[in-house]
């Protein structure tokens, strides 16, 4: 991974995102952490509804949150995910709707999807090895 990819804090901010995730129905949390070209992190936790299909997962309410204040260029990832009161024993990997959306603003041949349990335990991927063969802007032009 590159060096200026800060993977500790990357985990530790997803943990913290995590805490925030509003999950009355699958009582599944999910925090995310993404990295900008610039550095900058934002943050976001999973959203459920009543209604079920307005749900929202942690690393599009992260994503959405940067594009939505300009940041349209990202690096990694960081997502954790446990149900609650547990302590996070399994890596959470982003859904395939998720992963479609990091495709948009990222490079997949460069942008790292980081699953962790702890800070010192995570697993890294490229985009590409998540979403092979992939559709994305460059086909519309
Ligand atoms: N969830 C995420 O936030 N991210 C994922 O990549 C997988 C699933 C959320 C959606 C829902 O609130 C809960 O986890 C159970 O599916």
């Amino acid at each position: 991974m590159p060096e200026d990819i800060p993977v500790t804090e990357l985990i530790r901010s997803a943990m913290e995102a995590r805490k925030k995730a509003y999950t009355p129905y699958s009582n599944y949390m999910v925090g995310a952490a993404v990295l900008t070209n610039e550095l900058r992190i934002y943050t976001g936790c999973n959203i459920e509804n009543a209604a079920y299909g307005p749900s929202v997962c942690a690393e599009r309410t992260a994503v959405f949150k940067a594009v939505s204040e300009g940041w349209h260029r990202f690096k990694a990832i960081a997502v954790v995910g446990s149900p609650k009161g547990e302590v996070i024993s399994q890596y959470a990997f982003p859904c395939g709707v998720c992963r479609q959306v990091l495709r948009e603003f990222t490079d997949p041949d460069l942008f790292y999807v980081i699953v962790a349990r702890s800070e010192r335990d995570y697993k890294a991927y490229l985009l590409k090895e998540l979403l092979p063969e992939s559709f994305g802007p460059e086909n519309l032009r």
